[in-house]
Parts: C-alpha cells; structure tokens; sequence
C-alpha cells in the first residue's frame, strides 16, 4: 500500500533507540525527511547517519532534554525551520521508573508530568500554527498499555499518561475540521533498552531473566515480547492519507495482552 508519505516532515521525539527510533525509521522507509531528537549526542547521531544512509532522507538532529521546556522548544523551532515545516508530530520520551505508590514523592511526580504530559503538550503547541495553515497534521503520542489497563508497579506511567488520552480526544474534537488528527499508540512488552531495564529491576529483585520473560509471553496470546517495529508499523500507517478517518483513538499493539473487549 502506498501511504503517501513522501516527501513528508516528521518529528519524532525521543528517537535514538527502541520505540522512537523504530517509528523513525518506519517513516523514513516511507519518504519523509525527519527531525529527531534525545539527550545523548552519540546514539543519536549514530541512528540518524545509519537512517539517512539506509533511505537517502534527510534527518536533522537535536541533542534534547524533554523535561527541559526551552531546549525541546528551541528543537522544534529549529526543526521546523531546517525541514521548511511539519505535517507529522510523534511523542515520545523515556518512560517513568517502576514505583509502587509509597515509594513515590511530590518531585518525581513534579518531573515526569513534565516529561510525561508537558512535553506533549509543549511540542503540540509548537507544531500546530504550521500544520492549521496547511490543513493537514498528524499527531501520534507513544504512550503505553498502562492507559488500558494499569500495570503493576507503574504508578507514575499509570495515572500520568491518562491525561495525554484525554488531550488526544479533546484535541481531536478541535483539530479534526482543520484535517489534522490526533491519536495515541499504546505499547505492550516490545524489547528495548527501556524493557532491559524493567527486566533488570527484577533480576536484581532474585527472578530469573528466562523466568520474567516466561511470564510475560505466557500472558501474551501471540506468545512472544513484541518487536519496537510491531509499532513503527501502526504509527507510519496513522501518519500516511490512509488514515485521515481515523482521529481520537488509542490503539494498542500488544499482541493480545490486553484482555478488555473495547
Ligand atoms: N518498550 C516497551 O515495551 C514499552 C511499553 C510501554 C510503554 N513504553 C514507553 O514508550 C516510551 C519509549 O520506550 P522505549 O522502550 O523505546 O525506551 P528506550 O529504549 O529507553 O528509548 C528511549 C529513547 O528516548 C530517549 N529519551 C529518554 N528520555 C529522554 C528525555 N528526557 N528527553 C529526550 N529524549 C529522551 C532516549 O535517548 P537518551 O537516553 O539519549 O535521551 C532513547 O532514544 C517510554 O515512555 C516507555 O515507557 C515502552
């Protein structure tokens, strides 16, 4: 199928590895110019050389704090500038820590709603005035199964990503006869960096790896711990003309673990 998306600027947040990276890469393999950021320099550089290189795009870079407002506007300012503008916004950033309730405090709270939903928020601001004057956007957030159904031990990532879901619907109401839409994607188990470190919490908490895994999959009706593609796929069909009916929804890609009917 042709999406019909070359040619097309795209910022993805938080893209030097896993998710991020994946849905870089899934838009690039279909023509769009990027501009992708993340706090480290070196990966980052690293994932654009070998995106740039793969799908002869251009892919601008920004070394970003997204809990740093200035420096992720400045980012989007300046990406904006450098593609000639933006018809594509994902969001993204690393994910809270695993906290139970009581292990939680006003700070951290403070910081990744700032992360979490500020920065969200911040990035759509910035995009929106470009994407209304063409009357065509696509905004995707990358949030987490923990919006369908809250996951043990994710105190953070369960109550703040909500509020990303009900921007997403309020935005979609507002944004929708303007031809932009708006629309979450939310992950399962897809092994990255970021599901390393979860892993590694509970080996250091006396599992076993093979047992974590074990009992992930178990769960899972396909059986196996999604790749960060098994998303990238979603979110470039969500940006492409293909998808211009659909606004307002969150999607997971779970491989079934999510056990509600709607
Ligand atoms: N993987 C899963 O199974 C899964 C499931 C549900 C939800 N999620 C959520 O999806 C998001 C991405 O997860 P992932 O597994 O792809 O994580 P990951 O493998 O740790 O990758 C995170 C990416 O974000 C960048 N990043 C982190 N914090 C940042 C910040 N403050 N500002 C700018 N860039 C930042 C990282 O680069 P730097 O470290 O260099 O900044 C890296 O490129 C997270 O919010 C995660 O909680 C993941």
């Amino acid at each position: 199928m042709d999406f019909g998306l070359q040619g097309k600027k795209a910022i993805v947040l938080a893209a030097s590895k896993g998710l991020g990276k994946a849905a870089a890469e899934a838009l690039a393999s279909e023509g769009c110019a990027l501009a992708i950021c993340a706090r480290n320099a070196e990966p980052l550089q690293k994932t654009a050389r070998a995106i740039n290189k793969q799908y002869q795009v251009p892919v601008f870079t920004g070394t970003v704090d997204i809990h740093d407002k200035t420096n992720l506007e400045s980012f989007l300012e300046e990406s904006i500038g450098k593609m000639g503008g933006v018809d594509i916004l994902v969001t993204n950033a690393g994910g809270p820590p695993v906290k139970g309730f009581e292990e939680t405090t006003d700070e951290e709270w403070a910081y990744w709603y700032e992360i979490t939903f500020m920065g969200v928020v911040r990035s759509i601001r910035k995009v929106l005035p470009h994407m209304k004057k063409q009357k065509f956007g696509r905004i995707i957030n990358i949030t987490s199964i923990s919006v369908k159904a809250p996951v043990e031990r994710l105190i953070y990532s369960n109550a703040l990503r909500l509020a990303v879901v009900g921007l997403a619907k309020s935005l979609s109401a507002e944004l929708g006869p303007l031809g932009i839409t708006v629309n979450n994607v939310a992950p399962g188990y897809h092994l990255t960096d970021g599901l390393e470190r979860i892993v590694r919490k509970r080996v250091e908490g006396g599992e076993s790896r093979e047992a974590v895994f074990a009992q992930w999959e178990n769960k899972i009706p396909i059986r196996r711990i999604g790749r960060p593609e098994d998303l990238a796929f979603l979110i470039a069909f969500l940006a492409s003309e293909r998808a211009s009916y659909i606004t307002g929804t969150t999607i997971q890609v779970d491989g079934g673990l999510y056990s509600g009917t709607l």
